[in-house]
């Protein structure tokens, strides 16, 4: 049961609430929701590897083994981080949620799912039966990605976030979840991908339900690697603070110009990548999606997919080793001379270091200094931008405009 309370205990997090009372700009109906993130969720799979015997599950395989459906699925899920508390019903639930780009459907962990599934041990699960304002609806989900198995059913109720409610939220109860939920801190998901069909996700209900005034919100992601505080999700406005600037000749604060771009169709927030150019340390500069190609942001992920020939390049490139569960590592003394990489965004240069593109995780006394990128060949030939990317530009999802935004962040 050791394993248990520790996963309880590190959930803990405050709801942080900011009112922008003295920005007359969004002067109302916007809000700040404060995400935290747990440190090494490698370390959490590790360390627990005997402890899970105890269940039956043996992770020695998933660990030692090459790359399979089961190692796929399990670091995805590793590498969501960050996460905030919500409440949900009447009288409310506490719940920890992921706010995710990459993800529509919103969905919670059932009070029916049954004991006898591993992923739902240790979480909040939601009891529509306590809540008066819980309205069935009974339709399936279900999806299965590469051995990811989700299994619920729609239903409606309350959602409190930061200091507004959104009421009639139609969300998935998770009755199924894989496995490797044991290891989160999440016991659901926000989905703040784009509208495609009859669903209408929370981000569309805050507007229709006219609790933001802007219809646009945006994500800073703390770049201070050792802090719990993962950075923060602004519901209605753009926060200044979080872009970076400059002082001019009359000591005026100049902000850095925030660059748009149309997002395509879809249902994640798509937007077109002109290059990913890797500024040589070799013998020679690597330009990869070389004609153009697509890119998404993800905010469940610290990492950064794309197509795995063009990352194992880079990872060539960098001298970065296999690791485990199809992760690369790099001897942690090279990192100050990594060469930066280059992402071309509406013909301007978005670059990342090699301390940015890099996640150094301490398990006993060895460093273990892992790439953030990860080849994926199940997103299309598409990239997909998480932490690594987001916590150096802050990004802009305004769908009012039905564009996205990105500027470096402060
Ligand atoms: C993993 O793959 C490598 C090379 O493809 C191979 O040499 C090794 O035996 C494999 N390991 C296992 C445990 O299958
Ligand atoms: C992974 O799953 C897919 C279908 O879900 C299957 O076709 C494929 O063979 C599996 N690969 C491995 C390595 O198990
Ligand atoms: C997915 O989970 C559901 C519910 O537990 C189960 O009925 C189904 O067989 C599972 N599917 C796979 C492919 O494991
Ligand atoms: C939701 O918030 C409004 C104020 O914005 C309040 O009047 C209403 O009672 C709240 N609804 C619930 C279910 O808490
Ligand atoms: C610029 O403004 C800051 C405060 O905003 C002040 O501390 C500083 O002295 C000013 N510098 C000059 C050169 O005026
Ligand atoms: C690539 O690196 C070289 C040498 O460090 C530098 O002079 C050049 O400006 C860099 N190019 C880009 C596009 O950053
Ligand atoms: C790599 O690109 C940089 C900047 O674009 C350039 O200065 C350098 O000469 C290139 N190196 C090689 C080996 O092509």
């Amino acid at each position: 049961m050791h394993l248990l309370h520790k996963t309880v205990t590190i959930v803990l997090l405050f709801l942080f609430v900011k009112y922008l009372k003295c920005n007359a700009e969004f002067e109302s109906s916007s809000f700040n929701i404060k995400i935290a993130k747990h440190k090494s969720p490698f370390e959490v799979l590790i360390n627990s590897v005997k402890e899970l015997k105890t269940y039956g599950i043996d992770f020695t395989n998933i660990l030692t083994e090459n790359r399979t459906n089961d190692s796929v699925a399990l670091y995805r899920y590793l590498d969501n981080e960050y996460y905030a508390q919500i409440r949900v019903g009447k009288p409310s639930q506490p719940m920890n949620v992921a706010f995710d780009t990459a993800w529509t459907a919103t969905w919670l962990m059932s009070e029916q799912c049954p004991w006898t599934t591993i992923g739902c041990i240790g979480h909040d699960k939601y009891d529509h039966s306590k809540s008066n304002l819980y309205k069935k609806d009974g339709r399936q989900f279900k999806i299965e990605d590469e051995g990811y198995n989700l299994t619920g059913f729609f239903s409606y109720d309350v959602l409190y976030v930061s200091h507004i409610n959104v009421t009639d939220q139609m969300f998935v109860e998770m009755t199924s979840v894989p496995y490797t939920y044991i290891f989160s801190k999440l016991d659901g998901v926000i989905g703040l991908g784009l509208q495609i069909d009859a669903y209408v996700p929370f981000f569309y209900n805050l507007i229709q339900q006219k609790k933001i005034e802007n219809p646009l919100f945006s994500i800073y992601l703390n770049r201070d690697k050792q802090s719990d505080h993962g950075g923060n999700i602004i519901l209605g406005f753009i926060e200044k603070r979080h872009i970076h600037s400059h002082k001019d000749s009359n000591n005026q604060t100049i902000y850095d110009d925030i660059l748009y771009l149309p997002i395509k169709s879809g249902t994640y927030w798509q937007f077109d990548l002109d290059k990913v150019f890797l500024n040589g340390s070799k013998d020679a500069n690597i330009t990869l999606c070389s004609s153009g190609c697509t890119a998404l942001t993800d905010t469940s992920s610290n990492s950064i997919y794309g197509p795995k020939d063009q990352v194992d390049q880079i990872h060539n490139n960098i001298n970065a080793k296999p690791w485990l569960l199809g992760r690369y590592s790099v001897a942690c003394d090279t990192i100050s001379k990594l060469p930066e990489i280059i992402f071309y965004i509406g013909g301007k240069p978005f670059s990342l270091k090699g301390r940015d593109y890099t996640i150094q995780m301490t398990w006993h006394s060895l460093s273990i200094c892992l790439s953030a990128f990860i080849g994926d060949n199940s997103l299309n030939n598409m990239w997909g931008l998480g932490g690594a990317f987001l916590s150096e530009y802050y990004s802009i999802y305004d769908l009012g405009n039905k564009q996205i935004g990105f500027v470096k962040a402060a």
